[in-house]
């Protein structure tokens, strides 16, 4: 099947900009990419695969974490996450199901950390956006995501339809449990990408740091969200797993360094709300990032900012639009250039 792109889906669409277009599209690319739905030879792969490696860089490699909490949590298949750039010097023992994801097919370390798969003869599968691409001419098999042209170089869109492609591996490897949240998850999006953000850009715009925290799954949506915030607004963010803060980075909070916490129920939430309140004793404003209707949370941090109460599966995207969205307009507040950052590609072809 040949995928078409319109030439009206490379222009801004009155939108200032293409990145806030594309986050924009987000509820109608996560849900034509879950709608392709996956293919007998890929769903094969994924059933046999007793280990999952992904391989990818940057923003994908955060996806590719999210899919490793989720499938390790949910459905007990142990998977590795590797940056492509280590994987080709430092090449773990390989076993079971490789699969490299890559918005754009084209990123060198990720190529090559594919083709050092299929010369170990594992079994391998490209998640791209680009029909093809080198890593489908690589792979064994493809699942094309249906994010359409992404121009912006922050990935936004591409992020979230990567998700929709690896939700679905998750959701066949627990016979459809998700069915019902995954095909929700569009209005979710869509209600998120109307959520004020503005007191929480006055405070990370005026900052020289601000750290990003969460656990399990929220953990990586909190690297990609340091990420979307120091590439496109140059404000110097982190991206930390909760609990880690206390090993070091305690000791940069001040009242001029915020903190972004995503708090939503679940095992965790205990122990974020105790994290939140050791980081206020350090005098850090926390915006925190929980779910519509918690009253706990509001009123221990300086910012709440709701998401709607869903399922994890759906946390984890609205969670991200909501970072996607605080990085968009505080590079807006100090005027970058937010569709070129400077010195980024959009796509990397060197290694
Ligand atoms: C570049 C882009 C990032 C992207 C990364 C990986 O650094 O600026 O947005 O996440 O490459 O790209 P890929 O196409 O492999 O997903």
């Amino acid at each position: 099947e040949l995928i078409n792109w319109c030439l009206e889906d490379t222009r801004k669409g009155g939108f200032p900009h293409y990145m806030l277009k594309e986050i924009y599209e987000q509820p109608q690319s996560f849900y034509e990419t879950l709608r392709a739905g996956v293919d007998e030879r890929v769903r094969n792969l994924v059933m046999e695969a007793d280990e999952i490696t992904l391989v990818a860089c940057g923003t994908s490699y955060h996806t590719a974490l999210v899919f490793k909490y989720l499938a390790e949590s949910l459905c007990g298949i142990p998977v590795r996450v590797e940056m492509g750039s280590e994987f080709k010097y430092f090449t773990p023992p390989l076993h079971g199901l490789v699969i490299a994801v890559s918005q754009s097919g084209e990123t060198a370390d990720t190529i090559a950390a594919l083709k050092m798969a299929k010369a170990r003869n594992c079994p391998t599968l490209a998640i791209t956006n680009m029909q093809g691409s080198t890593v489908t001419r690589i792979a064994d098999e493809t699942m094309l995501m249906r994010a359409g042209p992404e121009i912006g170089v922050a990935a936004t869109k591409s992020y979230t339809a990567q998700l929709a492609a690896l939700m679905q591996i998750v959701n066949l490897r627990c016979e459809g449990a998700f069915d019902d949240a995954l095909s929700h998850a569009h209005l979710a999006i869509g209600d998120v990408l109307l959520q004020d953000v503005h007191e929480a850009v006055t405070l990370c715009s005026k900052a020289k740091h601000v750290f990003f925290v969460g656990r399990g799954p929220f953990y990586a949506v909190a690297l990609e969200g340091a990420l979307k915030m120091k590439e496109i607004s140059y404000v110097h963010a982190e991206g930390y797993a909760a609990g880690e803060l206390k090993h070091g980075p305690f000791a940069l909070l001040t009242p001029e360094t915020p903190v972004v916490a995503i708090c939503t129920p679940g095992p965790t939430y205990g122990v974020m709300v105790s994290n939140i309140k050791e980081m206020k004793a350090r005098r850090a404003p926390i915006i925190a990032i929980g779910v519509a209707g918690d009253t706990e949370l509001p009123e221990i941090v300086d910012i709440f900012i709701p998401i709607p109460d869903t399922h994890l599966l759906v946390q984890v995207l609205t969670a991200s639009v909501v970072l996607q969205l605080l990085a968009y307009h505080t590079a807006c507040a100090l005027e970058r250039d937010v569709d070129k950052p400077r010195n980024l590609a959009k796509s990397v072809t060197v290694e």
